[in-house]
């Protein structure tokens, strides 16, 4: 037996240990293998619970017979399964993911149980992505900017896997603009607001279209923190970013009505195909490593720089019932970086 420590110390309201709450003035204190409480009262009731209590209750046998170490391995065993498989039994259809934060989460998605449609413009690219990702990956081309393909996409999904359970509506480009507005091309305006957003509209449509009737379902989006702060890239990207974060905000007034979660990730930038092209436009001299280490030094938290498994691990979390009662939320990856400014006064003396 180790030495008895608190439980917790923070002053919430109340504590809930297994089925029971305990009121906020409850002794509580943990050993090293069982965790006792001191009597307290519930109702009119004293009553004294240890962890054994809620074992017995989660194997459904009553409070007098302690587990045995096989049910208790079996327990453990099932927790683990639990933490390495989130997805299990899932469907997911994510646009985009033929590379970039699209196959990361494919990959990632797969790796917890759950089986992936990979919907991309680029047929070749996502035909090999499948192939490399193994039997639970599919592809189906399709066009975000043509309603047909996501709704073929979608009906393709339920019909491959008779369900769809996460829509992540990925796929999104760069602009390729001049920087100010005076020189704003209004056809290439239109042309990245078609992909970036209207595209996402046509996912949240036909996602919801077959989760509602089933009252379950999560959606995805990605944004930018280019969506959250002005000044971090052209105008027309950024603004598409924006609209995306309102996207989320407005369809889950909608749909939480019907049980369906709608969040979106806002990644900081990271070299994949989508910057690196952006980044040797602007820097045609510089080699890849050379503009990987430009993206990389833009960070701000020491020590780590942003990567797709981050967003895949961010979309996992928003995905599976980890975030059970998170919606509307726009879950931002970006080592702080929208967080603060720093005064840049000059150094004393
Ligand atoms: N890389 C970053 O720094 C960064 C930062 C914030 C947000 N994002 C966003 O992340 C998302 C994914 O980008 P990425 O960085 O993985 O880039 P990426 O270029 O690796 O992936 C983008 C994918 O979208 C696909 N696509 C493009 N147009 C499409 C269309 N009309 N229909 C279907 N698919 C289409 C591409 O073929 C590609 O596979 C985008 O929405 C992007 O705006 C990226």
């Amino acid at each position: 037996m180790g030495p008895e420590v608190p439980v917790s110390a923070s002053p919430s309201p109340s504590l809930v240990l297994g089925q029971k709450l305990l009121p906020q003035n409850s002794s509580v204190v943990q050993t090293s293998t069982s965790t006792k409480c001191s009597m307290f009262k519930i109702g009119s009731r004293s009553a004294s619970i240890s962890r054994s209590v809620s074992l017995a209750q989660v194997f459904n046998k009553g409070f007098s017979s302690p587990p045995s170490l096989e049910a208790l391995s079996y327990a453990f065993t099932r927790s683990s399964h639990a933490a390495k498989n989130k997805l299990e039994g899932k469907v997911a259809l994510i646009t985009g993911a033929a590379s970039g934060i699209g196959k990361a989460t494919a990959t990632k998605f797969i790796n917890h149980g759950a089986k992936v449609v990979i919907a991309d413009i680029q047929h070749q690219l996502g035909q090999e992505t499948a192939n490399e990702l193994g039997p639970d990956a599919t592809f189906i081309s399709c066009d975000v900017t043509k309603e047909s393909d996501v709704s073929n996409a979608v009906d393709f999904a339920i019909s491959k896997h008779n369900q769809l359970d996460i829509m992540y509506n990925n796929a999104g480009v760069a602009c390729k603009s001049p920087n100010s507005i005076v020189d704003l091309d209004l056809a290439v305006f239109d042309r990245v607001m078609n992909i970036n957003v209207r595209g996402v509209m046509a996912g949240v449509k036909h996602a919801s279209r077959v989760m509602i009737p089933r009252r379950s379902g999560t959606i995805l989006c990605t944004a930018s923190i280019t969506g959250l702060m002005g000044g971090l890239a052209q105008h027309t990207y950024s603004v598409s970013k924006f609209a995306v974060v309102g996207i989320v905000k407005s369809h889950a007034a909608e749909l939480c009505k019907h049980g369906i979660r709608i969040n979106c990730i806002s990644p900081f930038a990271m070299p994949t195909p989508f910057v690196m092209d952006e980044m040797s436009r602007m820097y045609p001299d510089a080699d890849d490593e050379k503009l990987v280490e430009i993206v990389y030094r833009a960070g701000t938290l020491a020590g780590a720089n942003c990567e797709p498994n981050d967003i895949a691990n961010a979309a996992l979390y928003l995905a599976s019932d980890d975030a059970k009662y998170v919606s509307g939320h726009n879950l931002v990856v970006d080592g702080g970086f929208t967080s603060f400014k720093n005064l840049m006064f000059p150094a004393p003396g």
